[in-house]
């Protein structure tokens, strides 16, 4: 490949590029509600367990295939090695990227949705019930969610297009932080709610009965969900990093900032939940029929409810562009048509996919695929199938395929850093992470029963 790519313009770039496609709806929608179903605290410790363990060693193979190949995901295997097989990952990739954003663009949905009714000031004076039948009765009808997926696919699609830099460091380095300090703000309002410590307790203090294989498998897919990983996302950014990023360090900052945001935002929702009576169990709306009854109340409510929202939905595209950018990097470079083409293709079968997920709360809430509303599916075979066998055959690869010069060289900026920790490195990629992969994964299909 000769042509001239795209890079990232400064180190901040870099850091916010990852980490504003890491930090998305999965940190503020998923891990809330996902967390909820699991119960709480247990889940969040599993949760970390698979982040350091699982998450950061992955993040740094992704890293390292994708700097050293300067390519896409199936360019990147095609690079760097000659046999075929390792093509599986950039396939499931690119069908890991087509799902998850299929759904990602329902709950952008909602996220526009919220923002105009907080800007009608819809919120003020409604009982938790009225909130909770504001969210049903809009996710449950048909045009004006699929109006609103339209529109936040077409703004996906116009930012890739625009290309790397112009298009997305741009929008992701001012406002994230903004977006910390909102919720910061949210989670004083959150905690000083009457009966909110309860909140607190059921997040942090894990009670150990709730363990189940689906509490691992939830955990695991999370990890990779909440991270970017396993899908190539991560992998094509680092194509575009310069030679002196830091791989582990950057790996290290993204996954903390994401973990800080989750937390955060769980420290908001709980307290809320428990303050207002509404169930942590309550699924995929539980975000969205939560936090307006702290807006409703806090002073400046108005105001943060409408920042809120606004900064959720920048957040949710700064992670779609990156998850259309795996397809049309794919499509652009290996199909040889030009970037907008691509975009055009993939967003538009994305978003044809994507009706049916935002129908599947109304319309089509009865069709079921193994017992899951198409929703439910797409996300389960995305996050917690695809996503984690991706992140096994990249830390495979890395650990058994790559040159170990090419892994040392990679982590040491070719000796312009020091590093301590290779043996332990390739001890991770080449046991320990794919090997708890797969039990996590054999034990949450009910294979391997423990
Ligand atoms: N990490 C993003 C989020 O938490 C979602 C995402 C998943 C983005 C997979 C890219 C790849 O919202």
């Amino acid at each position: 490949m000769s042509t001239p790519r795209d890079s990232f313009s400064s180190k901040f770039g870099v850091i916010a590029a990852a980490a504003g496609s890491a930090i998305g709806l999965g940190n503020i929608w998923k891990f809330p509600y996902i967390a909820g179903e699991n119960g709480g605290g247990v889940f969040l410790l599993v949760y970390l367990i698979f982040i350091v363990l699982v998450g950061i060693p992955v993040m740094m193979a992704e890293f390292i295939i994708g700097r050293r190949a300067h390519q896409n995901v199936f360019g990147a295997f095609r690079t760097l090695s000659k046999s075929r097989r390792w093509r599986i990952v950039g396939i499931m990739g690119v069908l890991a990227a087509f799902f998850i954003l299929s759904f990602y663009g329902t709950v952008a949905s909602w996220t526009i949705e919220f923002l105009t009714l907080a800007v009608k000031n819809s919120f003020e004076g409604q009982s938790a019930e009225q909130i909770a039948t504001m969210f049903n009765n809009f996710s449950s009808s048909t045009w004006k969610p699929l109006i609103y997926h339209l529109v936040f696919m077409a703004m996906t699609a116009i930012i890739v297009i625009g290309g790397i830099e112009k298009g997305i460091e741009k929008y992701t380095k001012i406002l994230m932080p903004l977006l910390v300090v909102i919720i910061l703000y949210l989670d004083i309002n959150a905690v000083s709610l009457k009966g909110g410590f309860e909140g607190i307790k059921f997040l942090f203090f894990p009670d150990f009965t709730k363990l189940t294989p689906t509490l691992f498998i939830d955990a695991l897919g999370h990890s990779f969900f909440t991270l970017s990983l396993g899908m190539g996302v991560l992998l094509t950014y680092a194509s575009y990093f310069k030679k002196d990023t830091n791989l582990t360090n950057t790996s290290i900052s993204v996954a903390t900032a994401d973990t800080i945001i989750a937390l955060l935002a769980g420290v908001a929702i709980f307290p809320a939940v428990f303050a207002f009576n509404t169930e942590p169990t309550a699924g995929p709306g539980l975000v969205f029929i939560t936090l307006p009854n702290i807006f409703e109340q806090m002073p400046g409510g108005y105001i943060f409810s409408i920042l809120f929202f606004l900064l959720l939905g920048v957040a949710a595209l700064t992670s779609s562009i990156s998850i259309l950018e795996v397809v049309v990097a794919y499509l652009a470079e290996e199909h040889k048509i030009s970037r907008t083409k691509a975009t055009i293709i993939a967003s538009s079968a994305i978003f044809a996919t994507g009706v049916l997920c935002t129908l599947s709360f109304g319309p089509l809430k009865n069709v079921h695929i193994f017992n899951w509303t198409i929703f439910d599916a797409l996300d389960k075979i995305a996050s917690n199938i695809l996503l984690p066998l991706g992140g096994m055959f990249i830390s495979l690869f890395v650990g058994w395929k790559l040159n170990k010069r090419i892994v040392f060289g990679e982590l040491t900026n070719y000796a312009g850093i020091k590093i301590k920790f290779f043996n332990l490195f390739l001890f991770i990629t080449r046991y320990l992470a794919p090997i708890s992969i797969f039990i996590v994964f054999l034990n949450g299909i009910g294979i391997l029963k423990f």
